[in-house]
């Protein structure tokens, strides 16, 4: 069968990776698609924030199965068009993804539904951020209401600093159209988890989880990003917890969609809060996550193309998805000075000393190709991923295969997973 990924990151490079890996599958499209993604599929342009253009590429190309990677497209309602058109498409549709495109949408679902997650306020106005910071302790999580690309959140220290964020936000300064509304919520403290199901509208099996590292810098510290780096174990949620967060998160949330009129299928990205009272949730993606589908794609051992049709047709089950005992870890290296601006077309080198290290995988985020030699071409790069019986050992492979790549400015982070192998 022909397959069709749309996106151009390191997560479309993992789809289209573990694709290929199907007997079932003799073709592999990325639209647009990157550098290194070229090696393994054929790239088309395309513009994800057209509609018609896709539907024009899907009516040249006719797959078996489009998969989209990004979240733009599904809010724009692709799939509502492919599927409208017949043809099989992974993802949820543009009300569905109502649940990742406006946060006071997912709030107060999860409210309606006793759903756990952040006391919180929705507000349009000045007027109503100074009318509600009254009810808040410090620090206040203040989001933008719609997509920001992980510019959106801002963590406030004090109630000052919360209503001068909402000022940026609602003046449009900040993030555009994405900050015309804004959700002021209680800070939580634990560890962040994030809890991948996938659903057919109504049952959902849980994928094995991962946690990402969000901050641009060593132990946590400096600005937000689209990620640095995930990892995923056996041990990361046991049985008990896993069982809990399908039960009382995943599956109380699809059929919630389901009965406002909004089925979920596709993959629903849990973000929890792992607090003292208990798992809460911080947001849903309605997509894969980048870079988590990196070290979870790599622990995946069944075919993936019969377990996104599963999604599609309304089959999902647990014998789906076989997964390794073993540990992965994806490290993102990134281009000099992003998350800030940052040039691009650095010449890339040592991509095959660092592929050639045992249980290594270079997934491309960001680079092109040109005359045989990568160069970069975004903020995040590359994601270096290994794979190992033991969670060490994953990630002295990727960072031995790290310390081989070379472009100018060229940044990442030492700790991904350090908490986890100190343990
Ligand atoms: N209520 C909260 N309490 C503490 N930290 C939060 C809270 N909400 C979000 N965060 C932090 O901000 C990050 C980004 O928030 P999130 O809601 O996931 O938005 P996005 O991924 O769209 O930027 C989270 O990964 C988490 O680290
Ligand atoms: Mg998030």
């Amino acid at each position: 069968m022909k397959i069709l990924v749309l996106g151009s990151g390191g997560r479309e490079h993992a789809l289209v990776w573990k694709l290929r890996q199907s007997a079932r599958v003799s073709k592999v499209y990325c639209a647009p698609g990157n550098g290194g993604i070229a090696d393994e599929a054929d790239c088309l342009p395309v513009e994800l924030k057209s509609l018609d253009a896709m539907v024009a590429l899907g009516q040249s190309l006719k797959p078996d199965l489009t998969v989209v990677g990004p979240e733009l497209p599904l809010t724009l309602g692709v799939v509502d068009e492919f599927t409208r058109r017949g043809w099989p498409v992974f993802g949820p549709t543009k009300a569905a993804a109502q649940l990742e495109a406006s946060k006071s949408f997912a709030k107060e679902f999860l409210q309606r539904h006793r759903i756990p997650t952040a006391a919180f306020a929705i507000c349009d106005s000045m007027e109503e951020v100074r009318d509600a910071l009254a009810h808040f302790h410090a620090p206040v999580v203040v989001k933008a209401d719609g997509l920001a690309a992980g510019k959106g959140v801002v963590i406030a220290a004090s109630k000052e600093e919360a209503a001068s964020a909402a000022a940026e936000m609602l003046s449009g300064k900040m993030v555009g159209e994405a900050g015309a509304r804004v959700v002021l919520e209680e800070f939580l403290k634990g560890d962040e988890l994030s809890f991948l199901v996938l659903s057919d509208g109504e049952r959902v099996v849980p994928l094995v989880a991962a946690r990402d590292h969000k901050r641009v810098g060593d132990g946590d510290t400096g600005p937000n990003t689209g990620g640095m780096g995930a990892y995923s174990t056996a041990d990361i949620v046991d049985e008990q917890m896993r069982d809990w967060l399908v039960n009382h998160i995943a599956k109380p949330v699809v059929a919630g969609m389901k009965a406002e009129g909004a089925e979920y299928k596709g993959v629903l990205y849990c973000g929890l809060m792992m607090t003292a009272l208990g798992p809460m949730v911080l947001e849903f993606n309605c997509r894969f996550g980048d870079p988590e589908t990196q070290p979870i794609l790599m622990r995946l051992e069944s075919d993936l193309v019969d377990a996104l049709e599963a999604s599609i047709t309304g089959r999902v089950s647990e014998g789906d998805f076989k997964w390794s005992q073993d540990a992965s870890v994806c490290v993102v290296m990134a281009s000099g000075g992003y998350p800030g601006t940052f040039e691009v077309g650095k010449k890339i080198s040592g991509l095959d000393e660092a592929g050639a290290v045992e249980g290594v995988k270079v997934f491309h985020a960001g680079t092109s190709k040109h005359d045989g030699d990568f160069f970069t071409g975004g903020g995040r790069v590359l994601g270096v991923s290994a794979r190992a019986a033991e969670l060490e050992t994953a990630v002295s492979r990727a960072y031995e295969a790290c310390g081989k790549i070379r472009f100018e400015g060229a940044h990442y982070r030492k700790d991904i997973a350090g908490r986890a192998v100190k343990k």
